[in-house]
């Protein structure tokens, strides 16, 4: 298949199934694959952080696959889109937060609802073009969100985090070995094929380390 059928093939389908972005793809695939949104053992609800949320098709996913067993926070600098929401995000298990994850108010923000079972990140910077710019910031986001992982998620829980390849990425997956029993790399197969994204799991976060 050529590489613009399949984008269109992705885009479609996100369309077609109510999602605003094709990214959906990405995390259905690594939910399957990895368990991603059970509740822990013993909890009647999952707690969620869903970091870099807009356009909002991870939060559509998680909120509709679990219902009301996901209480779930969602934070962007960008509001989310209400285009293919049919109420979900007005739920009482659900919270959006509007601002950026590096900044202390929105930490505080997000401690208050916390800790969680699972964090989520496919945030991003906006790109500039200049691959060696781009793949700085997002390491920096991707370390923001470990921050989050390391001080907000509970022993047990799992964590998805979009970085691009090409920096020092070494040195986060050293971070997430160290803060969980397995951490691996996995690119899924919604990802454009030029694109130099990729996601970092964590599953079963130890106990408080160090
Ligand atoms: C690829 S989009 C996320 C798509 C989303 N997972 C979905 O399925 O709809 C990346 C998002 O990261 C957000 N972002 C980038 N830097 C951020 C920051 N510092 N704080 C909060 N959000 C940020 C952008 O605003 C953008 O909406």
């Amino acid at each position: 298949m050529a590489n613009y059928e399949k984008l269109d093939h992705w885009s479609l389908k996100a369309q077609k199934e109510g999602y605003p972005a094709r990214s959906v793809y990405k995390l259905k695939e690594m939910s399957g694959k990895f368990g991603l949104f059970r509740p822990p053992s013993g909890s009647a609800a999952l707690k969620a952080l869903d970091l870099g949320a807009a356009p909002g098709s991870w939060s559509l996913y998680a909120l509709r696959k679990l219902e009301k067993r996901c209480l779930l926070t969602a934070v962007d600098l960008a509001p989310l889109s209400r285009q293919y929401d049919t109420g979900l995000f007005d739920g009482e298990n659900f919270c959006f937060i509007q601002g950026d994850i590096t900044a202390a108010e929105i930490r505080e923000a997000i401690q208050a609802r916390g800790p969680f079972n699972l964090v989520i990140s496919d945030a991003a910077p906006a790109t500039t073009g200049n691959r060696a710019v781009d793949t700085l910031r997002s390491l920096a986001l991707a370390e923001a969100v470990l921050d989050y992982a390391e001080t907000f998620l509970e022993p047990g829980g799992n964590l998805v985090v979009k970085v691009f390849q090409g920096g020092d990425t070494a040195t986060i997956l050293k971070r997430i070995r160290e803060l969980f029993k397995t951490g691996k790399s996995f690119k899924p197969e919604a990802c454009r094929s030029e694109s130099f994204e990729t996601y970092y799991l964590g599953l079963g976060r130890n106990r408080n380390i160090g």
